[in-house]
C-alpha cells in the first residue's frame, strides 16, 4: 500500500519532471502542495477529477481578434484569423454535486490554439477581483470552510474570525453575497481578474486587464429560481443554447496607467481607464467533460503564446503550480 510520504516523493518527483517551479513556503506562507491538500480536506477527493472547479462542461468554437489590439501586442489571437479554442465551463470548488445555485464562482476556461501550434490560456471567473490577495488567504479560506463534523457544515464562528482577519477576501465575498448566480454559463461576463502585460512588435509593455461579456446579455437567478431551479441545469442549457447557433462573447481589454494596481487581484481599477474592443469568442459547440477535449487539459494561466507576459501578481505565479499539483494527481488516477 502506498503512503502518504511515498505520495509526496511520487508526487516531488512528478513535478520536478513536469519542470514545475518547487515553491519554497517562507513564514506564514503555503505551498502549492498544502493548499491542495487543504482543498483536499475541505471538499474530499474524487478520484481522477480537478481538485477545484470539479464540476464543468466542455465546449469547441474560435476566438477572431479585433484589429486595434494588434497596436498592443503581437499575439496571434489579433491577427483577424480565426483561432480554434478548447473551452470548459465550471462551478468553483472540489464537490462533484454541488448544485448549480451555489453562490460561488462560475468559470471559463479556453485554450487557443495559435498558428504555430503554441497555447495559449486564459482562465477566468464570473467575479470582478478574486477573494485573496496572497496565497495564504486562500489557504485560510479552505481551512475555513472544512465542515465540522457535527454538522457537515463550515463552523460560522471560524468563517466569521477569517472575514475578520483576511480583508482582502471581502470585495469578492460582497460581489457574490450581492449577485446571484448567472441563469445561463452564456448569460456571464467572465474575468481574467490579474493584471497582464501586452507587447507590441517594438518590445512595449502596456499594463492591461481583460473580461469577456455575453452577446446574449448577463443575468442572473432571481430569487424564486434560485430557490426553484434545479441542481443541473447549467449544462444541459449550455448544451442546448450552443444548438441554435455560436454563442458569443467580446473580449474586452483595459487598458492600464502606470499607477495602477498589477499585483493586487482583489483591486479593481478606475472606472475612467481606455476599453477596446480585442476580439470574439463564439462557442459553437458543448457537451458533457468525459472524455472531451477539454477533460484531460490543465488550463494553467501562464501558459501564453508571444505578445502576452505574466505580471509579478503573487496569486498568478501560485497559480501555476497548484494546479500542476491537481492535474498530477488526476492524471495518476488519484
Ligand atoms: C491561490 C489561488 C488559486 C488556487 C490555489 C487555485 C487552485 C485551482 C486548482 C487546484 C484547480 C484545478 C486544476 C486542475 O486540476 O486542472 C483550479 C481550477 C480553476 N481555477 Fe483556480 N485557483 C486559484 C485562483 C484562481 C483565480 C484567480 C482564478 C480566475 C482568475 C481561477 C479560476 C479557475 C478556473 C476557471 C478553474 C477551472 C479550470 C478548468 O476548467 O480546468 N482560479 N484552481
Amino acid at each position: 500500500m502506498r503512503t502518504n510520504r511515498d505520495l509526496k516523493k511520487w508526487l516531488a518527483g512528478s513535478l520536478m519532471a513536469l519542470s514545475v517551479p518547487v515553491v519554497m513556503a517562507g513564514e506564514g506562507e503555503v505551498t502549492p502542495v498544502q493548499v491542495v491538500d487543504a482543498i483536499e480536506a475541505t471538499f474530499g477527493v474524487t478520484p481522477a477529477e480537478r481538485r477545484n472547479h470539479i464540476k464543468g462542461t466542455c465546449a469547441i468554437g474560435e476566438f477572431v481578434g479585433a484589429g486595434e489590439a494588434a497596436k498592443f501586442s503581437h499575439s496571434a489571437l489579433f491577427s483577424g484569423k480565426p483561432i480554434p479554442v478548447v473551452a470548459r465551463f465550471s462551478l468553483s470548488g472540489g464537490n462533484p454535486k454541488a448544485p448549480d445555485t451555489a453562490r460561488s464562482g462560475r468559470g471559463m476556461a479556453l485554450e487557443f490554439k495559435l498558428p504555430d501550434s503554441s497555447l495559449h490560456h486564459m482562465t477566468m471567473l464570473n467575479t470582478p477581483v478574486f477573494g485573496a490577495a496572497q496565497p495564504r488567504t486562500f489557504f485560510d479560506l479552505m481551512v475555513a470552510m472544512k465542515p465540522d463534523p457535527a454538522t457537515g457544515k463550515p463552523d460560522p464562528a471560524r468563517i466569521k474570525a477569517f472575514k475578520a482577519s483576511h480583508p482582502d477576501n471581502k470585495a469578492q465575498a460582497d460581489f457574490l453575497s450581492s449577485n446571484n448566480p448567472p441563469s445561463s454559463y452564456a448569460n456571464s461576463a467572465y474575468f481574467g481578474i490579474h493584471t497582464f502585460k501586452f507587447i507590441n512588435q517594438k518590445d512595449e509593455a502596456t499594463l492591461v486587464r481583460w473580461h469577456f461579456v455575453p452577446q446574449d446579455g448577463e443575468k442572473q437567478l432571481d430569487e424564486p429560481e434560485l430557490k426553484s431551479a434545479p441542481a443541473n441545469f447549467l449544462e444541459p442549457a449550455l448544451i442546448k443554447r450552443a444548438t441554435q447557433g455560436a454563442i458569443k462573447w467580446d473580449m474586452i481589454v483595459t487598458l492600464g496607467e502606470p499607477s495602477d494596481t498589477q499585483d493586487n487581484p482583489t483591486i479593481t481599477w478606475p472606472a475612467s481607464r481606455k476599453q477596446i474592443k480585442a476580439g470574439t469568442l463564439s462557442i459553437t459547440k458543448a457537451m458533457p467533460q468525459k472524455g472531451a477535449d477539454c477533460e484531460k487539459i490543465n488550463y494553467d494561466p501562464l501558459v501564453m503564446g508571444k505578445g502576452i507576459a505574466p505580471t509579478n501578481d503573487p496569486i498568478l505565479l501560485f497559480r501555476s503550480p497548484a494546479y500542476a499539483v491537481s492535474f498530477a494527481k488526476r492524471l495518476s488516477g488519484q
